[in-house]
């Protein structure tokens, strides 16, 4: 393998708006007392039907505007959608409508020309409201497109943490990411799960990645379960026990198939499960 790294690419010409747009929307959202739901339907309303801003309630009135587009245009308010989270019994209605606004525009972004794969706005965008979502967020949060969450509200995020493309963080028991976790592209990370006889009888567990864990393509990772510090669990492998520190698991279910070279020797300790610690 050789080592290639990122380019770095000159900024696009509409730099300077993007500048603006999101400096502008880092300001309404710092306000602590701020309309989040105004926040993500103005928003909206100028990026898909900008022909409606400032009159929303009045487009949604007017007969002679197509029944079809005052139905689009109405999902501009994220009191119109529901959202799957939303309905479980557990959900915490408080906290959940707080982010809900924001985690529409989250999504809602993703599905518009300007989104999508649009990767340095989209990541700088959520770089702005991952903190006003998640119970923590620490510095370059790299977030690519179309990844999901359950409630967001409990999802802790370390530093230089990367998330990559259709990723799903089941945040529903609790996510905690350490610092330096990669989770690659389709990859899901739960924290709930159900009985195999009773379905609403759910079980959440804070799911942990240590320092340094890598999550690789289309991997799961299961409800409760800790990747240790510099943990690696193998394409479309299912984390159903916990991963030790430095280890490489693969497979289905998931097992250690060598440690990483760069483990410390004198590891000892730190290579055994945070279960196995308890004991
Ligand atoms: C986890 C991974 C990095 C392991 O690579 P590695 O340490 O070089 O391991 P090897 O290729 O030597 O494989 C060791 C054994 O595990 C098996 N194996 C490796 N990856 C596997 C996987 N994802 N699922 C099932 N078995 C796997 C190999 O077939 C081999 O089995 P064998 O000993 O019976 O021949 C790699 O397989 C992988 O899944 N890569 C995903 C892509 C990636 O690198 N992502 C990181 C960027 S985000």
């Amino acid at each position: 393998m050789v080592k290639i790294p990122l380019q770095q690419l000159p900024p696009v010409p509409s730099r300077p708006l993007a500048d603006r747009w999101l400096a502008e929307l880092e300001a309404r959202l710092a306000d602590p007392a701020a309309d989040r739901v105004a926040i993500c339907r103005d928003t909206l309303v100028a990026l898909a039907f900008p022909e409606y801003a400032g009159r929303f309630d009045a487009a949604l009135a007017d007969e002679a505007v197509p029944l079809a587009t005052r139905l689009a245009l109405s999902a501009c308010d994220p009191r119109n959608v529901t959202l799957e989270p939303e309905a479980y019994g557990d959900c915490d209605q408080e906290r959940f409508q707080r982010v809900k606004p924001l985690l529409w525009l989250w999504y809602s972004f993703d599905r518009l020309p300007i989104g999508g794969q649009n990767i340095d706005l989209g990541i700088r965008l959520r770089r702005v409201l991952a903190p006003h979502i998640f119970k923590r967020v620490g510095k370059n949060f790299k977030c690519f497109q179309h990844v999901e969450f359950s409630f967001g509200y409990n999802l802790e995020v370390g530093d230089d943490v990367v998330i990559h493309r259709h990723v799903l963080l089941d945040d529903r028991g609790g996510i905690r990411l350490g610092n330096k976790v990669s989770v690659s592209d389709y990859a899901n990370i739960y924290s709930h799960t159900h009985s195999i006889v009773e379905q609403v009888d759910v079980t959440n567990a804070t799911t942990v990645l240590h320092d340094g864990v890598r999550i690789t393509y289309h991997a799961t990772v299961l409800a409760g379960v800790h990747v240790g510090e510099q943990g690696m669990v193998g394409a479309v492998a299912v984390a159903t026990k916990d991963v030790r520190p430095y280890h490489v698991n693969v497979g289905i279910p998931a097992k250690s198939v060598r440690v990483k070279p760069n483990a410390p020797a004198d590891a000892g300790d730190r290579l055994r499960t945070s279960t196995e610690r308890q004991n």
